[in-house]
Formats: C-alpha cells, sequence, structure tokens
C-alpha cells in the first residue's frame, strides 16, 4: 500500500529571523514511516522543519501550513492511506515583513495580525473519502476527558482514525514513548501505550484493518 505520512511541526514567518512554531518533536511521524516502511508499505514522508530522513523513504518538505498543502494536495491521489501527524499551525502571520521588525520602528506594542489556514486533514480526508481511501488525523489535547474530544474531532474532521494524545503538562512532546486512544468512524477503540514505534506498529494494524 501507499502511505502518505506527515511529521514535523510547520513555522509561519512572521520576518526573516521569525516564526510562530510548536512543539511537536516529529517522532511520532517518523516512527509511522519507518514502521510502514518495515511492513513493505510505499511510503513518502513529507517533514516540516525536521532534519531527519529515514532510510528508504523519500521524503519531502512542507514547512509552513501553506507548503504542507501543497505537498499533501500534490500526492493525494498517489495515496492509499494520509497520516496527518504534522502539527499544522491553524492561524499564520497576515503579513510577512520582508525585512527584519526592529524595536525603534515598533515601540512599546505591537499587533500580530493572524488569518486562519486551511485545514489540510479536512480537505484531504473528503477526497480520499470519495475515492475508497483512508486518512488518520492526530489530536494532541490537554482535556480531561479524551474520549470524548478525539470522538468530536474525528466527526469534525471527517478523517477514518483518529489518534489522541494527551499533552498536558508538556507530556509526549520529544519523548520516546506515548500512551495514545485511537478511534475509527467504525466506533472501534483500542489504546496503545509504549515506545512510538510500538505505538506505530499498533496503529498500522488498525489501518491495515480498515484497507
Ligand atoms: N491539521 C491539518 N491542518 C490544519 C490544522 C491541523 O491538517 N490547518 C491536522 C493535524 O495534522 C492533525 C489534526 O488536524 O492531524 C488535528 O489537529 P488539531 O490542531 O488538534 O485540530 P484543530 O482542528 O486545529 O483543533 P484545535 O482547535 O483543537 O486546535
Amino acid at each position: 500500500k501507499k502511505i502518505l505520512v506527515t511529521a514535523g511541526g510547520t513555522q509561519e514567518p512572521i520576518d526573516p529571523v521569525r516564526f510562530i512554531g510548536n512543539r511537536s518533536s516529529g517522532k511520532q511521524g517518523i516512527a509511522i514511516a519507518t514502521a510502514a516502511r518495515d511492513r513493505g508499505a510505499e511510503v513518502l514522508l513529507i517533514t516540516a522543519n525536521l532534519e531527519q530522513k529515514v532510510s528508504g523513504v523519500n521524503t519531502l518538505t512542507g514547512n509552513s501550513a501553506v507548503e504542507m498543502k501543497t505537498a499533501v494536495d500534490q500526492n493525494l491521489e498517489w495515496s492509499d492511506c494520509l497520516i496527518m501527524t504534522a502539527a499544522v499551525a491553524d492561524y499564520s502571520p497576515e503579513k510577512v515583513s520582508g525585512s527584519k521588525l526592529k524595536k525603534e520602528s515598533i515601540g512599546q506594542e505591537q499587533l500580530l495580525v493572524l488569518t486562519q489556514n486551511a485545514d489540510i486533514l479536512a480537505s484531504a480526508s473528503k477526497v480520499l473519502r470519495e475515492n475508497g481511501k483512508i486518512s488518520v488525523g492526530f489530536a494532541a489535547e490537554t482535556t480531561t476527558d479524551l474520549d470524548q474530544a478525539a470522538t468530536v474531532k474525528l466527526k469534525s474532521k471527517g478523517c477514518s482514525i483518529l489518534v489522541a494524545n494527551d499533552v498536558s503538562n508538556g507530556k509526549v512532546f520529544g519523548e520516546e514513548s506515548t500512551s495514545v486512544l485511537i478511534i475509527t468512524e467504525l466506533g472501534d477503540s483500542v489504546r496503545a501505550n509504549g515506545s512510538k514505534l510500538e505505538v506505530a506498529h499498533k496503529l498500522l494494524d488498525v489501518i491495515s484493518d480498515m484497507l
């Protein structure tokens, strides 16, 4: 099967030296690409601001939300399954300054106006579904009711599978192990704990059942 995986965190430029970013380490996406390759899938990895590569896996970059959307959309037709682990910024600065912003010209306060980015997973899920293919979303939540948050996000994104994890108090980011809840549109749910590679294989079990 052809598996499209996104990993890392997008950066939304403010000026040539500054950006809005997030805490995603990209480790779960790298683990999924590695596990899928080891199970014989053809894997295409789209990374946002990651140095790491996976041998035997073709890699494209999508460092900002706009670049990530272009790279994903261009490869949707190719893929049997999209796995969106990338943390994509929901908002980007409306204006990107071509030169470095200087304190002297700003003064005490600077208002940064943000505009909403397109939801890559939501639009891709629609296209994939129409073609009998599947999509997987990830949700990093700080809620006490992870099941409820996962169900709501599965529906709002229109994806086939949603993987939710609790990131309250900075948990998970950059760590080697994780604990997630995997739910499917068919109403199945499974918990997976362990290394990010073990969790990747558990997710790929669920995906291969669905495919
Ligand atoms: N995602 C995406 N495009 C965006 C934002 C998010 O494709 N512009 C994807 C992420 O890759 C992830 C999933 O959507 O797989 C969930 O992202 P999340 O930020 O949790 O969802 P949001 O809809 O942005 O909800 P929230 O208000 O909780 O941030």
